[in-house]
């Protein structure tokens, strides 16, 4: 299996966030789809080490802020590179409630969910939400994950599912 081939499979950049007993939390994910249009539905896979999947699972909703092209890059270091059991991310990333959930302000918009279903696997849940809002802060370019690697030069960790081991 050449594990490269996975590196063509497209995907954009997002941060996944709810609520931890009235504290604002999330993660920073790839792995966000929409799976159907009606009712709207959207899936994102979530490593069962995250404090983010038992955040979700508490609240049975999840909010998806799309990066912009020029989002701070900061907020995909402290949402993706930190764990929200130990720091509050959210207290330097400016954020405002939308729909009853966190949603980061500096992106192109946000989508909020909440979870119809889950999927287990052996690292991930995947949770399916239906849509209940969705918007957009202003025309901003969507961040895709070629270019956060390409222009941003940024890398992705452990437990995003699209890790490969030898990535550089
Ligand atoms: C670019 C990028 C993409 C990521 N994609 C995912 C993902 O789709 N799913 C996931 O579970 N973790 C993903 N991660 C890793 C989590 O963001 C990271 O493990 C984070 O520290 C988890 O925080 P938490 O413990 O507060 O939930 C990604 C990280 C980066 C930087």
């Amino acid at each position: 299996m050449n594990s490269n081939t996975f590196r063509k499979l497209s995907y954009g950049v997002y941060v996944v966030s709810t609520w931890d007993n009235g504290r604002p939390t999330g993660c920073t994910a790839n792995s966000a789809m929409q799976i159907t249009s009606s009712p709207a539905t959207i899936a994102v896979s979530i490593n069962h080490d995250n404090y983010t999947n038992q955040c979700i699972a508490q609240t049975g909703k999840f909010a998806v802020s799309i990066m912009a092209e020029d989002s701070d890059p900061l907020i995909i270091g402290t949402f993706g590179y930190h764990s929200g059991k130990d720091t509050d991310k959210f207290e330097k990333i400016k954020y405002e409630v939308k729909d009853y959930l966190p949603v980061v302000s500096d992106s192109c918009g946000y989508v909020v969910c909440e979870v119809i279903d889950k999927m287990e696997t052996a690292t991930h849940t995947v949770f399916l939400g239906e849509v209940k809002g969705a918007e957009l802060f202003g025309d901003r370019e969507a961040m895709t994950y070629a270019y956060y690697h390409k222009v941003v030069k940024g890398k992705s960790p452990k437990n995003a599912p699209t890790y490969i081991p030898d990535e550089k």
